[in-house]
């Protein structure tokens, strides 16, 4: 979920929707402000887009120079206008915008039943604004108001509050989830991201978890829940908020596909040193002695950055000769994973505020072990809190299903395997050739991306279909991982991925002629084989679609429908494998009718645990 809050000379409202336009991609399902004006608390809100809101606050303006706002993805409670935020208490007395989970949200609510306080919504958030507004009442500031009722609530907050008695206050608190403080002159800007407000000001201060704000036109308080006042440390934006035209394209999705080539050639640009046969990156903050000594290598990530890391252990496995462990980042950071100072930790993600991916950088630096992040979003939480990283200059991803992160990730994972290899054992020639193969990888997608209409007609046949296995060996079979995470994501077609020959022990029993399957399939060293496993769906009359190699007639034989890659060497097969299933999820999407950009009940980037 996303919040911004204003105070100062401003009209707020369009000052709150711009803000939420900036953090739709934490969520969609509904959105609301609300605005001081004349002694009263204007609240609109309903479930949908922002541009939803928009559109009601078009009819019904809700003017004020103090406000707060919130786009909402939905933990308790459906999507509906109820439940969208803001919440009320006191009948109007105070409005609040949470991020995170009150776990002990039943018990609040029980106990403001027993004192006949009726709640309006579902959520765990309505039962915050209706403590503050009791504190209000027996006399209390809107600041006491909100340090009183904190350590009653047990989970995560990002807290946005203003009261109606208090025109020209907002108040903030953080807990688990992120709030930053802008600073203007005499005004100031709260929100869960800076982005949100990275147009008004560049001074910024992060809030720490424990910390409340109290902003008002003239200053900014801040205060720890426990240990009083603090002085805030001022932080200097210094990225530009990115600005993202749609041009020609459909949907932002299919502009993020194609710009695939120049993604990787950006995220590849001065990182190769072709006379070493290597790559180097500025911001790993580790000398090659302490690269040489370690012994494994550990990737804790979500989603799509889940796939690029396991091409990542595929990688690094075959160039560096090292242990690779892929861990989902909800596991690892629970779990009492074996780590030593010889294991080297990088998390993956591409928003940077993925709140699980944090709890494991957390969590790993917590235990006293440098955590490097391989990240997209300059100036994102994940990247400020690791200990050096990689940025995939991958510029911004509006899609919700990602695409061109994830080849800039793995474009990435293969310059940090041929580095790791350099350090190693892998030779000055064999070096050579990745870095060869890399540099060639641009234009080779752009081949691929020239041959869609081939991809066209696959998604035909793929649209009417229930389900749909996704196969893929070695190299490929995160490949398939993620071509099947695609499909499932923007289409809402069951797709699983599977290792190819693993098929066989379950997955076959799915196969019909109403169950296409989807090999990954170029031509490499484990062909052969791949060719028997169609024969064996083929041979259950299941359809046939295969990712292969230009010019491969023993494929073309097998298989229904062929999306042809350039042959290249395997090490970039998965950055050439991926584009075409890319391309089939976004056709079978557009030919289903379905949300493309914005898919059902998903999140860009979901900040809750
Ligand atoms: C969400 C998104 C996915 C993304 C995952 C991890 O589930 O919908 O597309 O892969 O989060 O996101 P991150 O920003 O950490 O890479």
């Amino acid at each position: 979920c996303g919040i911004v809050g204003y105070v100062g000379p401003r009209d707020a409202g369009p000052i709150l929707l711009a803000g939420l336009r900036r953090l739709e991609y934490r969520g969609y399902d509904s959105a609301g402000v609300a605005t001081l004006r004349g002694g009263e608390l204007v609240v609109r809100k309903r479930a949908g887009r922002v541009r939803d809101l928009e559109a009601l606050l078009a009819a019904d303006p809700a003017a004020g120079r103090c406000g707060i706002s919130h786009t909402r993805w939905a933990t308790h409670g459906p999507p509906d206008d109820a439940n969208a935020h803001p919440h009320l208490g006191g009948e109007g007395a105070v409005a609040v915008v949470h991020n995170g989970v009150i776990e002990n949200h039943a018990d609040l609510r029980r106990e403001l039943g027993a004192r006949g306080i009726r709640l309006v919504s579902q959520t765990d958030t309505e039962v915050i604004a209706h403590l503050i507004a009791e504190e209000l009442s027996g006399g209390v500031e809107p600041l006491d108001a909100v340090l009183r009722i904190l350590p009653r609530l047990e989970g995560t907050y990002g807290l946005a509050v203003v009261c109606r008695d208090f025109p020209d206050q907002v108040v903030g608190a953080r807990l688990g989830s992120p709030m930053v403080v802008g600073f203007g002159d005499d005004e100031h800007f709260l929100a869960s991201d800076p982005s949100a407000i990275a147009a008004h000001t560049r001074r910024v201060a992060y809030l720490q978890d424990g910390e409340v704000a109290l902003l008002s036109p003239s200053r900014v308080e801040i205060f720890h829940r426990e240990r009083g006042p603090i002085t805030p440390r001022i932080d200097r934006i210094d990225w530009q908020p990115d600005s993202v035209e749609l041009g020609s394209f459909s949907h932002y999705m299919q502009k993020e596909i194609r710009e695939q080539p120049s993604t990787i050639r950006d995220a590849c640009r001065g990182r190769l040193r072709p006379a070493e046969a290597t790559a180097q990156f500025g911001g790993l903050n580790l000398s090659a002695s302490r690269l040489r000594r370690i012994r494994r290598v550990v990737f804790a990530a979500c989603g799509t950055s889940w796939h690029a890391a396991l091409v990542g252990e595929y990688l690094i496995e075959r160039l560096a000769n090292l242990p690779v462990e892929v861990e989902y980042a909800s596991e690892f950071r629970y779990r009492n994973a074996p780590l030593d100072d010889r294991t080297l930790v990088f998390v993956l993600s591409q928003s940077g505020e993925t709140a699980d991916t944090l709890g494991a950088l957390r969590e790993a630096r917590r235990r006293g072990f440098p955590t490097l992040a391989i990240c997209n979003v300059v100036g994102s939480t994940i990247a400020r809190e690791a200990d050096g990283g990689i940025y995939l200059h991958a510029g911004p991803e509006i899609g919700v299903a990602s695409t061109k992160a994830f080849s800039a990730q793995v474009a990435v994972l293969a310059m940090l395997a041929l580095h790791l290899g350099r350090l190693r054992q892998l030779s000055f020639p064999a070096g050579m050739e990745v870095l060869r193969a890399i540099e060639s990888a641009p234009d080779l997608i752009g081949r691929i991306l020239d041959r869609e209409p081939e991809v066209i007609a696959a998604a035909e046949r793929v649209a009417i279909a229930r389900s749909v296995l996704f196969l893929g060996r070695d190299l490929h079979y995160p490949v398939a991982l993620e071509g099947a995470l695609k499909l499932k994501e923007i289409s809402y077609l069951h797709a699983e991925g599977y290792p190819t020959a693993e098929m066989k022990h379950g997955p076959i029993a799915l196969i019909d002629p109403e169950t296409p399957s989807v090999f990954v399939a170029p031509r490499g060293s484990l062909h052969g084989k791949t060719l028997g496993n169609i024969e064996e769906v083929r041979a259950r009359r299941g359809p046939v679609i295969a990712v292969g190699t230009e010019g491969d007639d023993s494929l073309a034989g097998l298989a229904d429908h062929v999306l042809s890659i350039p042959d290249a060497p395997e090490v970039i097969q998965p950055l050439l494998a991926i584009v075409p299933l890319q391309l089939l999820a976004y056709h079978v999407a557009r030919l289903r009718g379905c949300d493309i950009d914005k898919p059902r009940n998903l999140a860009k980037s979901v900040t809750v645990e």
